[in-house]
């Protein structure tokens, strides 16, 4: 007697593999390969370490800047900071959504910025100096959400594509109105 082989179709093999029992945590499946979330959550983890660093380096120079331009850049790097600070969190949990943990330590954060840390207990930079670096950190932060941004753009990851757009939109916009003050 013949054997007759059973024929499992796609669907039915695709909901074996992402079954798991009652009550236990199903795999990840928003259409988005593990390669794809892995690669797009690599990128927003690099672009939330230097958003971080950028973000402590605003607050650091409200609190240490002095000089004549001292009223309107306190408050202007309160602006940024604050609006920095909401748009970390967005960023660590959109990464979450992908499946990944997001790095939360100084240790990490160093590891993985492109934006050098500025001491402000002993060497405090003067107005100009301070100026001059949250504009280039500012750039830095673009040129990383704008290369997250194609990565997540390849993978059709509109969520992540929306996310970097906007923060690239700020970035800029930061970078001009900071570099305006030096020109
Ligand atoms: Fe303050």
């Amino acid at each position: 007697m013949a054997k007759t082989k059973s024929k499992t179709s796609p669907a039915a093999a695709r909901r074996a593999k992402t079954a798991a029992p009652a009550g236990t945590a199903p795999a990840i499946d928003i259409g988005l390969s593990t390669a794809e979330r892995r690669k797009i959550a690599d990128g927003l983890s690099h672009f939330l370490a230097d958003a971080y660093t950028l973000y402590l380096k605003t607050h650091s120079f409200h609190w240490n800047v002095t000089g004549p331009m001292f009223n309107s850049l306190h408050l202007m790097f309160e602006t940024q900071y604050s609006e920095q600070w909401t748009a970390l969190d967005e960023v660590a949990e959109r990464i979450r959504a992908l499946g990944y943990n997001a790095p939360g330590s100084y240790a990490e954060f160093t590891r993985l910025s492109s934006i050098r840390e500025e001491p402000g207990l002993t060497e405090a930079p003067e107005w100009r100096e301070m100026v001059r670096q949250l504009t280039v950190g500012n750039e830095a932060v673009c040129r990383t959400a704008r290369k997250t941004l194609k990565t997540a753009e390849d993978a059709g990851d509109d969520p992540t594509v929306d996310l970097m757009t906007q923060r690239l939109q700020t970035h800029e916009k930061y970078a001009w109105m900071l570099r305006s003050l030096l020109e």
